[in-house]
């Protein structure tokens, strides 16, 4: 069997869904390599800043790393902005739903906000609100999202910073997507994991 029988879903059977299923699950193995190429693509991306936007990545997990935080920190931080490639106008929903799968919830939420808190530090110059972020005051997550924006993503445009190369951050990036997906014990609903040591 080298494809499945049917040409319309609703007439494939067990064996042929079954045959789909080994197929995904192999495929799923190649996840980590395929974002980690997506970020090298970043590098050709938006131009204007003093570093790319896979240098700034780079940096953010840098960042991350050398604030002592833990891997789902350095790995989200270092795919945060990925979906500036495919989802210009929601980049940071479209890197939390690459990520929600295989980090804390924690992590999760801030990269899925971190476009709204950024916007505290420009908003006023493209004519968006600079508040936008007081609309979570009250989340869990708040300040999380507030130092992740302060610490590892606004400062992140420096050319003279040390950045660490992608290679350094290859390994985090196929630990955290070899995980099981969903697993309650890595998304630790309500869990607040620090983001410096
Ligand atoms: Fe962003
Ligand atoms: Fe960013």
């Amino acid at each position: 069997m080298e494809t499945v029988k049917f040409t319309a879903m609703k007439d494939g059977d067990k064996e042929d869904y079954d045959f789909l299923t080994e197929h995904e699950i192999e495929y799923t193995k190649g996840t980590a390599d395929r974002l980690l190429t997506a970020l090298v693509s970043l590098d050709e991306s938006l131009s204007g800043y003093q570093i790319t936007r896979l240098g700034h990545s780079l940096q953010s997990a840098t960042r991350a790393e050398r604030d002592g935080a833990d891997t789902d920190w350095i790995v989200s931080a270092l795919l945060h902005d990925i979906g500036d490639i495919f989802a210009p106008y929601n980049h940071d929903e479209y890197a939390a739903t690459i990520l929600k799968p295989f980090v804390r919830e924690q992590c999760t939420w801030v990269v899925e906000k971190h476009g709204d808190f950024q916007m505290v530090y420009y908003g006023e110059h493209v004519g968006a609100d600079p508040h936008k972020r007081e609309a979570y005051r009250e989340h869990p997550y708040f300040e999380d999202c507030a130092t992740f924006c302060e610490r590892w993503d606004q400062s992140s445009f420096d050319p003279a910073y040390d950045t660490l190369p992608l290679e350094h951050f290859r390994a985090r990036v196929h630990e955290v997507f070899a995980r099981t997906p969903y697993d309650p014990d890595v998304l630790r609903a309500g869990v607040r994991e620090p983001l410096t040591v």
